[in-house]
């Protein structure tokens, strides 16, 4: 009998699946099974696991100890998908596989206590990494549609016992096939939208720019029915935007059946969501709401109700489009490139200063609420718009001739303006490619000094206002910025209670 056996599998740090040996070695001693190298508490429950299916396959652990070693002994390792290659490596190492049944390939899942074969998160991501080593890789069944994208060879099992047919060249297994790949289902259309012009373009705009966007309205205004109508207007995720955003939903546990999507992910957590729940992390390292929404809309509504912390953690994802997640003994950082859509109400009753429903505290009350807000995040968005209530006549409007399907085309074709100039989305030019590709024309630079003056611009409103602009004559078609894009870029920018501002606002 075989005593010393080795399986391959992998170790999540952040996206990055990184291989990991299971060596399992049989010694005499006490009948015990220890698990060594760094795991964390579901990886040393293995071992019960592994135990119990073994005694419901009918199994038997020769007497002995068994040490499972999990290389590189250094690396942190989390998670349940263990399971697999140590119960594997056990079995080659006590001789009930062919000692080499488990080269060339990547084995990964969770096994249960009747020797069935259940989910892991991370399936993709650790095919991809199999497919990337040249090595089969073996899975529970449910993981196959999910696995088969990786491209590389796939053994997607029911059970243990399966497998050990397979390997044993009794019944083979079949590869699966792939999940199924969705494109534009279930996005709610701009049409279903009345009056409200101006907030539509801004979401043209936004989107076209990947400018970040604020809407500041009373209840009912239709603030997060537009929000939800913005991924719609965004090109679909193109092949490898795909495969990042689906391994970050992977790991998370939320591709169900290896569904893959081409429309951009659109989250909404709840202000009152867990630091863990919005950045990630918890228990176990996991991709949180802010990456769930890479590539996509994150939408958070009531913006000011959300906790100091978890606005302030919005900051550096917003800076650099990646969360870092600091663990006991590591970091962890997940990719979060998000298009960040939020609204509020004026004040905390809701109603702001005018019209029915007005806020009968005074302008205290909408100073007070907006100064939740800081002056660095809300430099980060570039577009902050008064959403006006709708009116009855509004919505008795016919639909209008317009919707999604004609925005988005002329978004796709302001995006393309901007791939042709090569300086990236003009929600992130730096200065000097500001400076080059955005300065007006004599009237539009003219109009620009003017508003800067009259409405005490700050340098950074100012170059938001210049960014909108550009954005606002990509979809115009004009290679130059002009007047008219300045005055449309200036009426999209909202007159602070108090202040240019919140965060810069001066007490009186
Ligand atoms: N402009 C609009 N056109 C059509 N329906 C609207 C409009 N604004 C609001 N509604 C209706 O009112 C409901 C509430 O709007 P909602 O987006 O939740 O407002 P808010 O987020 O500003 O409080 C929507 O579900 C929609 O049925
Ligand atoms: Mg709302
Ligand atoms: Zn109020």
């Amino acid at each position: 009998m075989q005593t010393c056996a080795n399986a391959t599998t992998v170790a999540f740090q952040g996206l990055e699946a990184r291989r990991v040996e299971v060596q399992v070695q049989l010694t005499p001693g006490t009948g015990a099974i220890v698990i060594v190298g760094l795991g964390d508490k579901a990886v040393s429950e293995a071992r019960e696991r592994v135990r119990a299916a073994f005694a419901s396959i009918g199994l038997a652990i020769p007497p002995g100890r068994l040490v499972v070693n999990l290389a590189p002994a250094d690396m942190p390792k989390e998670g349940t998908h263990y399971d697999l290659p140590i119960a594997l490596a056990m079995m080659a190492a006590i001789g009930a596989l062919p000692h080499d049944a488990l080269d060339g390939v990547v084995c990964f899942g969770e096994v249960g206590l009747d020797g069935s074969l259940a989910a892991a998160p991370g399936a993709l991501p650790a095919a991809m990494a199999a497919h990337g080593m040249g090595a089969a890789f073996v899975c529970p069944e449910v993981c196959g549609s999910e696995a088969a994208w990786a491209g590389g060879e796939v053994l997607a099992a029911p059970s243990l016992l399966s497998l050990v047919n397979h390997f044993r060249g009794g019944a083979a297994l079949k590869p699966p096939e792939r999940g199924d790949l969705i494109a534009g289902a279930g996005v709610p259309d701009l049409r279903d939208v009345r009056g409200q012009e101006q907030a539509k373009r801004a979401l043209e705009i936004a989107a076209a720019g990947a400018h970040n966007l604020l809407f500041v309205g009373p209840p009912g205004a239709g603030k997060s029915m537009l929000a939800q109508r913005l991924p719609g207007l965004l090109p679909p995720l193109a092949s490898e935007e795909l495969l990042e955003v689906s391994m970050l939903h992977s790991v998370a546990g939320l591709l169900e059946r290896g569904r893959l999507t081409r429309t951009r992910p659109f989250r909404a957590p709840h202000h009152s969501a867990s630091m863990a729940a919005l950045v990630g992390g918890g228990l176990r390292a996991k991709p949180g709401e802010i990456s769930l929404a890479h590539q996509g809309v994150l939408f958070l509504d009531e913006l000011p109700e959300f906790s100091q912390q978890a606005l302030d953690a919005l900051r550096q994802p917003l800076e650099t489009g990646q969360v870092l997640i600091a663990r006991a003994n590591h970091h962890v950082t997940y990719p979060a490139r998000i298009l960040l859509a939020a609204a509020m109400n004026p004040c905390r009753c809701g109603g702001g200063g005018v019209g029915v429903g007005a806020c009968r505290r005074g302008p205290r009350c909408a100073i007070d609420y907006q100064a939740r807000l800081s002056g660095p995040l809300l430099d980060r968005i570039d577009i902050q718009l008064d959403v006006p209530p709708v009116t009855a006549a509004d919505l008795a409007l016919p639909p209008p001739p317009e919707g999604t399907a004609e925005a988005a085309a002329r978004v796709l074709r302001a995006r393309e303006a901007q791939s042709g100039r090569g300086a990236g989305l003009n929600a992130v030019l730096d200065q000097p490619s500001l400076e080059k590709i955005a300065t007006p024309d004599a009237p539009g630079a003219a109009l620009l000094a003017k508003a800067a003056e009259s409405l005490a611009l700050s340098a950074r409103a100012y170059h938001r206002t210049l960014k909108v602009a550009r954005t606002i004559a990509d979809l115009d078609g004009s290679d130059g910025v002009r007047r008219i894009h300045v005055a449309e870029a200036l009426s999209l920018k909202r007159q602070w209670a108090g202040a240019e501002q919140p965060g810069f606002a001066k007490v009186s």
